[in-house]
């Protein structure tokens, strides 16, 4: 027997995955807040954010389905503590490239758990001097919050579970997974 028949066969599936967002439900619900924000931002041209990595597969759908004049930046944030949970203590480790001074940022992150890193990201941005600052997120872990973060723009609750693919990781591995799935034991290989 070779030691790949360790591995499990397919990354994409596998036991220690349980689906909870089909590729088809996140492309309609992104569809929606696409024409909603499209809707609200007529006639602007805002600046989205996107905090990496998480938020890069859904921000990579949801612009394309913003029908607007509009640019994106990236932002990469630190936070320490454990593989799955934040401690609050926030560092910038890829800042902006431009001033956002005017501008009308939406900040785009895959899930808003505990709130502290948005707490603190929001915080900043405002006070660049931006005209407004607005949050897009795909998942709301809402039973976990310790911060109060408004999220403006939101693709679905969660229970409190720890959740991988479309972009989000435990450990670095399932961001590429095409679905949103629950991981059931974080032990297993
Ligand atoms: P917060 O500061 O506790 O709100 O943490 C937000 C960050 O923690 C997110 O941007 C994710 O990187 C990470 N995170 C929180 N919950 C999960 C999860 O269920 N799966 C993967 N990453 C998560
Ligand atoms: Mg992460």
């Amino acid at each position: 027997m070779s030691t790949s028949a360790t591995h499990a066969a397919s990354e994409f599936n596998n036991q220690n995955l349980e689906p909870l967002f089909l590729a088809e439900q996140i492309q309609n619900r992104i569809a929606e807040m696409g024409a909603e924000i499209a809707r609200d931002y007529a006639g602007r041209n805002p600046l989205l954010i996107v905090v990496l990595k998480g938020a890069v597969v859904f921000a990579s759908d949801l612009l394309r389905n913003i029908d607007l004049r509009l640019g994106i930046e990236f932002m990469a944030i630190s936070s320490y503590g454990s593989m799955m949970r934040t401690s609050g203590e926030v560092r910038i480790v890829k800042d902006l490239d431009v001033p956002i001074e005017g501008r009308d940022i939406l900040v785009v992150e895959d899930i808003v758990d505990t709130g502290l890193t948005l707490t603190y990201l929001l915080e900043n941005l405002r006070s660049r001097g931006a005209k407004s600052v607005k949050l897009v997120a795909l998942l709301d872990k809402f039973e976990r919050r310790e911060r109060d973060v408004e999220i403006n723009y939101l693709g679905f609750k969660i229970p409190d579970a720890f959740v991988v693919g479309y972009g989000l990781d435990f450990a670095e591995r399932y961001r590429n997974l095409p679905y949103i799935a629950v991981l059931k034991d974080p032990d297993v290989q």
